[in-house]
């Protein structure tokens, strides 16, 4: 088969946030540069990004990048890695600041400053204040209005954008460099090499591994299924992220932004119940604190509704002129999805799939590193990365300062890279073509094979039963055994139309390829893992002295990497050393 070839200094899968950011920073430099996405730009799962962008501006009140960083290590419950953090927060100003520059529509202050909103976790005096106006906000359609600044200023900038094709797999040389991707333009279902000096994914997340997610149907682990495929281990992948705020029975994101304008959740008998879980912090704690009290509630029957299976957020206390001026999306979403005005009544909600804090290593500077090393030409950022900023549970508002920050970082280390490169690179070797196209041609020949809805369902609701909020020993390694019988079926699915022009039908298989690779990745992580921390709670972790709230620093303060060859499971240690201040000192994580 004759495959087309192009030849890019960067190329860069994915164009949300970090893409845009990391593209930017390329094109303005005159680097050629290629950036591939299943949906137009715009349309990328960052536009779903609502409350608002962290950033210590101290524009309401005082704030600093040192309380941001405490809060953002004390969220990570110690998980994440200090250099990393202490980067993400000091960065967070003058990344914030660029945007406003590019043309962003932040909402302002009297003032004309932009205006900012608590939100879950941003407290002031390294934890011990009140929740502080940190999130920088556009109404709650921040990441839409985002996307629209980002994008305009890389038409600007000449970026040449790839929209809608999906890209198939990694390329590595001989020596094990990356040299580009194989993608496929879904319009035709044609296959194009984009060979390039610098590969970037920016990929975004895979919470489509769930059955109740906030995610895009486009959000199915493109990247870290690649990357698992090219034998790049995936990283602490047991941290899944459960939003509180999911529309009951929808999945629909309502913003936690809603919170911090003073929303309240409540149980059956109309109690503030957070009152009781994080007497400070209350509906602002974190979101791992709040989804786990939701879930209580629910389980010991303070749930309402007749099934009793949600609880109340309730914002009718508001003055309809906030809600109306800085939650606009939110009333649409909860009259469309829930059949409430939340002016008049509050919104039912669940805690809802929202977030991979793992992904693929790298460290502060987009660049990826196994085993030490970095890998030659490979870059990731924004949520198929983990840099790590979020360890065991990320701060609501840290996701889109994370793809600012390491979208621009991962753009400049690219730029050296390039420069350092000499003009014509090696040829891709034809074994690595040859491995992907054998997955796209496979579908043309499969007969007698499994329905790819069918096994997506099975994968999906075994993902809800045995990795949810709160984790059970033996639900864990019965997921485990559950799962890998359905990748039996996800490397044999059959699809019954064949042709090639917009087949969606083959993207979706294709697709679900990716899906098993998370899945697979953390169900075994999440087994292994025999403590709890920030989002991975298990029901055999004891809250001791040594051991606070299941938290086992002995044994278990080092990150997971899972490799696809043999499931095998590896481990490397927490970076606890900031690059200017002194370590944030491990502690019990209360609110
Ligand atoms: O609640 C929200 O607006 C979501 C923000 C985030 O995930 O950071």
């Amino acid at each position: 088969m004759n495959i087309a070839k192009r030849n890019f200094d960067a190329v860069i899968v994915g164009a949300g946030g970090a893409g845009m950011r990391a593209a930017v920073q390329l094109a303005e430099a005159g680097m050629k540069t290629a950036v591939l996405s299943k949906v137009f730009p715009t349309r990328s799962h960052t536009v779903a990004a609502q409350g608002g962008v962290s950033a210590s501006l101290g524009n309401s009140e005082p704030d600093n990048w040192h309380w941001h960083m405490y809060d953002t290590v004390k969220g990570s419950d110690w998980l994440g890695d200090q250099d990393a953090i202490e980067f993400m927060c000091k960065k967070a100003v003058e990344v914030v600041v660029e945007l406003e520059h590019y043309g962003m529509p932040f909402d302002r202050l009297d003032n004309g400053k932009i205006y900012q909103r608590p939100f879950g976790g941003h407290l002031s005096h390294f934890g011990e204040g009140k929740p502080v106006r940190r999130a920088c906000a556009a109404a709650d359609r921040t990441g839409h209005a985002m996307l629209h600044a980002l994008y305009q200023r890389n038409v600007r900038a000449n970026t040449q954008f790839f929209v809608e094709w999906m890209a198939l797999d990694l390329l590595r040389g001989v020596d094990g460099r990356v040299l580009g991707v194989i993608a496929m333009e879904m319009e035709t279902g044609e296959i194009t090499v984009f060979q390039a000096k610098a590969t970037l994914f920016a990929s975004g997340g895979s919470g489509r591994i769930y059955y109740s997610s906030t995610n895009a149907f486009i959000n199915t682990g493109d990247g870290l299924g690649m990357a698992a495929r090219a034998g790049i281990p995936l990283e602490d992948m047991e941290f899944w992220q459960f939003h509180p705020t999911g529309v009951a029975g929808a999945g629909v994101l309502i913003t936690e932004g809603v919170r911090g304008e003073g929303g309240i959740l409540r149980n059956s008998s109309g109690e503030a119940f957070m009152e009781r879980y994080a007497p400070n912090a209350k509906d602002l704690a974190s979101r791992d604190v709040v989804s786990r009290a939701m879930v209580t509630e629910i389980n010991e029957g303070r749930g309402c509704g007749p099934n009793k299976d949600h609880v109340l957020l309730d914002i009718t206390h508001l003055d309809p002129k906030v809600i109306l001026s800085r939650l606009p999306g939110i009333r649409e979403i909860s009259i469309q999805f829930a059949g409430v005005d939340p002016i008049k009544a509050p919104i039912p909600v669940v805690p809802t799939c929202h977030y991979q804090m793992g992904g693929v290593p790298t460290n502060y500077h987009g660049e990826v590193v196994v085993g030490g090393q970095r890998v030659e030409g490979f870059y990731a950022a924004g949520e198929v990365a983990c840099a790590s900023v979020h360890g065991a549970n990320r701060l609501g508002t840290n996701s889109l300062l994370d793809l600012l920050v390491f979208g621009k970082s991962s753009g400049e280390s690219m730029i050296e890279f390039i420069k350092s490169e000499p003009s014509a690179l090696p040829d891709v070797p034809q074994s690595e073509i040859d491995r992907s196209l054998a997955r796209v041609n496979r579908l043309d020949t499969q007969t007698n094979g499994a329905n790819v809805d069918e096994a997506r369902l099975a994968m999906q609701r075994t993902m809800q039963a045995h990795a949810g909020v709160f984790r059970f020993k033996d639900l864990l390694s019965e997921g485990v055994s559950k799962i890998l019988e359905i990748e039996k079926q996800v490397v044999q699915t059959e699809i019954k139309d064949k042709s090639k022009v917009w087949n969606t039908a083959r993207i979706e298989a294709l697709e679900l390829e990716n899906l098993i690779e998370v899945a697979k990745a953390t169900m075994i992580s999440a087994d292994a893992r025999t403590e709890s921390r920030g989002a991975h709670v298990r029901d055999d972790a004891l809250d001791t002295p040594e051991t606070p709230n299941g938290r086992d620093d002995v044994n278990w303060l080092k990150h997971t990497l899972w490799y696809r060859d043999g499931n095998r499971l590896d481990y490397k240690a927490v970076n606890l050393k900031p690059l200017t201040v002194e370590t944030v000192a491990l502690k019990k994580r209360t609110y």
